[in-house]
């Protein structure tokens, strides 16, 4: 039998087992689609419950599999990986996605009350699930793929608001200290650093509408004639978890069209 090459690509990660959080809903819903496309079982980890079992049973009953799990608590993180392994016998593949915006406030109005929120699920749940997933990888001599949702927040100020650009400072370091380590067991640690998605975040951060958030987007985008959707940065995890990138580790891959490295000084060049 001669397999054409469309065939070939779209079973990337054929039998293996992921999990996603955040994954009831955006950027990592996204992700259990073109994963489950791609042959993996994926545990979506959220906690959306309603959402996500009405999301996993939408897609595939037995593939994917919806399960409460808040990232802020270490317990519930264990206890997921530990489903998982019963449920699908291993796991391959990591996505640490779930997030939250933090609040928009000035420094001199600071709430280190939400500070400590937004760096307990955007940092701390990110290192719980790399922590979990990682011990499981390392115990079944699993050479994963471990992939974190960082931001272009997580590499320069003035995009976000104070807490979550902290935070995503956060999530990088953590993927290349981490990176480090697990290296020698054959696991990969990497980011993706997405410019402005409309998703259920990005609406609920500015109360816009989709549109409105896309509109906002291509104010400052450098890259025309497309619009950023979460489906790309799906494909971003997909090439991390796939053997397509198989000595890829430590990377923060950026997918934001050439944003986060213009600064336009020479406007007579321009169009
Ligand atoms: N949308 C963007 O423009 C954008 C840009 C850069 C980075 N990101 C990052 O992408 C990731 C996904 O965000 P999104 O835009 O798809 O937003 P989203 O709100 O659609 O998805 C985030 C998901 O995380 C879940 N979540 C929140 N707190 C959680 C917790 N404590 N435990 C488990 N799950 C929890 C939510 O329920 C939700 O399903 C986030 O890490 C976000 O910071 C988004």
């Amino acid at each position: 039998m001669v397999f054409s090459y469309q065939y070939v690509r779209s079973f990337r990660l054929q039998g293996k087992v992921a999990i996603v959080t955040g994954g009831a809903t955006g950027i990592g819903a996204e992700t259990v689609k073109i994963f489950v496309e791609n042959g993996a079982s994926v545990v979506i980890a959220d906690i959306k419950d309603e959402l996500g079992h009405n999301f996993a049973t939408s897609i595939a009953l037995d593939t994917v599999t919806y399960r409460h799990c808040d990232v802020r608590d270490e317990k519930q993180v264990e206890q997921t990986v530990a489903f998982a392994l019963e449920k699908y016998g291993n796991l391959h593949i990591l996505f640490s996605n779930a997030g939250i915006p933090g609040p928009l406030s000035s420094i001199l109005e600071f709430d280190m009350k939400e500070f400590s929120n937004t760096m307990g699920v955007n940092v701390g749940g990110v290192a719980a699930t790399i922590k979990h997933a990682a011990r499981a990888m390392v115990g079944r001599k699993i050479a994963g793929s471990i992939i974190c949702t960082a931001s272009v927040a997580g590499s320069f100020g003035g995009c976000a608001g104070h807490d979550y650009t902290a935070s995503k400072h956060g999530v990088i370091g953590l993927v290349r200290s981490t990176c480090s380590e697990l290296g020698a067991h054959g696991i990969r640690v990497n980011s993706i650093s997405p410019y402005a998605v409309a998703t259920p975040l990005t609406c609920g951060a500015f109360n816009m509408e989709p549109a409105e958030v896309e509109a906002a987007g291509h104010v400052f985008a450098n890259l025309h004639g497309t619009t950023l959707k979460a489906t790309h940065i799906a494909e971003a995890a997909l090439f991390l978890a796939s053997d397509d990138s198989a000595y890829i580790s430590g990377l923060d891959l950026v997918v934001d069209g050439g944003f986060s490295v213009v600064n336009r000084c020479l406007p007579s060049i321009e169009n």
